[in-house]
């Protein structure tokens, strides 16, 4: 749903007061599309109001699953799925929809998917996704924008090593070796906390799957799942970008439904540019002045820096008192956000995955443009510590990723609006 909307921020002041942060995406989303697996109903409690969440809903509709909508809990029934194969216009919206495959092949033992789009940060191949699937005994054809996997006999466990530890496709995997014939053991296998809810949720439902946080994950097949009721973990980036906020523009933010082991490095690297952090059971309380010391970051699989945070931790540095290295090692082109932060003022120079801040004493306002959904994130904060107004067009990408940005940004005291 794209939207013709702009943000307008009148940017320098302190933030103050408490936020709450929503359920995490990253988790929703293959946890919706886990609902095609179960024989009866699953409801996800406190959804977000995403449009990556609108859109998921739209991609398991399409293939008759009957959602219903409560308040903010979801109820899935896939007893009716009649259908898989997903069209170029629903895959296109969004990538995290090719999770899809894994289930319904070991469902239906067919799908016929549309290859996916979503936020433009790198090539974004599929691959490790597609080798995983044959190596679990379906045969895969690519042609005419499509993927297409045959498995009538269904999927049998095996031993998939993963080149690198994707998050998809070790979700697309555990998606498809739940059900399948015998012990599926993936390694080097993504270790976010995405992942782990992912498992809770499946195995909740009857899964077996073992190691879930480590490299290695064991999954032996099942005959059938029930649906259950699940409440998603807190997200991670949500968090982070809230107390990148409250850091860059200065004040007293709590940041509250938060899980502060999830964010080990940015409350590192926030400590050593010279903000203060004080963690609770669930919250963390962010204190500055907004005076940032420069520091480095390199963006690594969980537990490194998340890469969803790279735009906004650069949008801090830009206003540190030095020198800082961004290095962006898990996508090949994440520095879009890089161009619009210099029409505020910043000094960057890109060579390479590796970006180097030279820190200015104030950012002016601008107008610009979000890019992709996390730079849309930091130009929301660039604008927030930015002197004078700031205008940010393309409002849909920053909408698929943030639940309520402008009101819980208003509730800590900032002066930002939709504008027409
Ligand atoms: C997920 C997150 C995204 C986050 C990313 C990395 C969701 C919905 N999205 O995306 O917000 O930025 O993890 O933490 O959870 N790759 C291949 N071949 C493949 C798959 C991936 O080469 O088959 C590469 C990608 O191009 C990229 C790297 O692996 O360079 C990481 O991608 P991956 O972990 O798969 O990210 P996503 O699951 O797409």
């Amino acid at each position: 749903m794209i939207r013709l909307e702009r943000l307008l921020i009148k940017g320098g002041k302190p933030l103050h007061g408490s936020v709450r942060v929503s359920s995490a995406k990253n988790a929703v989303l293959p946890i919706i599309v886990a609902t095609l697996l179960p024989s009866t109903p699953a409801t996800v409690l406190d959804v977000p109001d995403l449009d990556d969440v609108i859109t998921i809903c739209s991609v398991l509709e399409s293939l008759g699953v009957i959602v219903k909508k409560q308040g903010s809990s979801l109820t899935f029934d896939a007893s009716g799925l009649n259908k898989s194969e997903a069209s170029y216009e629903l895959m296109s919206r969004m990538r995290a929809s090719f999770l899809i495959m894994g289930p319904l092949l070991s469902k239906m033992g067919y799908a016929k998917i549309a290859l996916p789009g979503g936020c433009m940060i790198g090539s974004r191949p599929i691959d490790l996704h597609l080798k995983a699937f044959e190596a679990l005994g379906a045969k895969i054809t690519v042609g005419n924008g499509f993927v297409e996997g045959y498995a009538p006999q269904g999927l049998k466990g095996t031993t998939i090593y993963l080149d690198f530890p994707s998050v998809g496709a070790t979700e697309n995997i555990l998606m498809a070796a739940v059900l399948a014939e015998g012990r599926t053991i993936i390694e080097n296998a993504a270790e976010e906390p995405e992942i782990v809810d992912l498992v809770t949720f499946l195995s909740s439902m009857g899964a077996n799957i073992k190691g879930a946080g480590t490299n290695v994950i064991r999954i032996e097949g099942v005959k059938e799942l029930r649906g259950i009721s699940h409440t998603v973990i807190p997200d991670r980036i949500e968090a982070g970008t809230y107390m990148i906020a409250a850091a860059m523009a200065g004040g007293d933010v709590t940041i509250e439904n938060v899980l502060t082991e999830h964010l080990k490095p940015l409350l590192a690297k926030l400590s050593e540019a010279g903000v203060k952090v004080i963690k609770d059971i669930d919250s963390v309380r962010v204190i500055s002045d907004g005076n940032i010391s420069s520091t480095d970051i390199k963006t690594m699989p969980y537990p490194g820096f998340p890469t969803d945070l790279q735009a906004q931790f650069m949008a801090l540095m830009t206003i540190s008192n030095g020198e800082s290295k961004i290095t962006e090692t898990v996508f090949e082109n994440r520095f879009m956000h890089v161009g619009e932060l210099r029409r505020m003022g910043a000094s960057i120079q890109v060579e390479g995955r590796c970006a180097t801040v030279r820190g200015v004493p104030f950012l002016n306002g601008a107008f610009v443009r979000a890019t992709d959904l996390r730079a849309g994130a930091a130009l929301v904060l660039a604008g927030l510590a930015a002197h004078g107004e700031t205008e940010i067009g393309e409002l849909h990408h920053i909408d698929r990723g943030y639940d309520h940005l402008v009101e819980k940004l208003q509730g800590l005291g900032a002066e930002i609006s939709r504008v027409e």
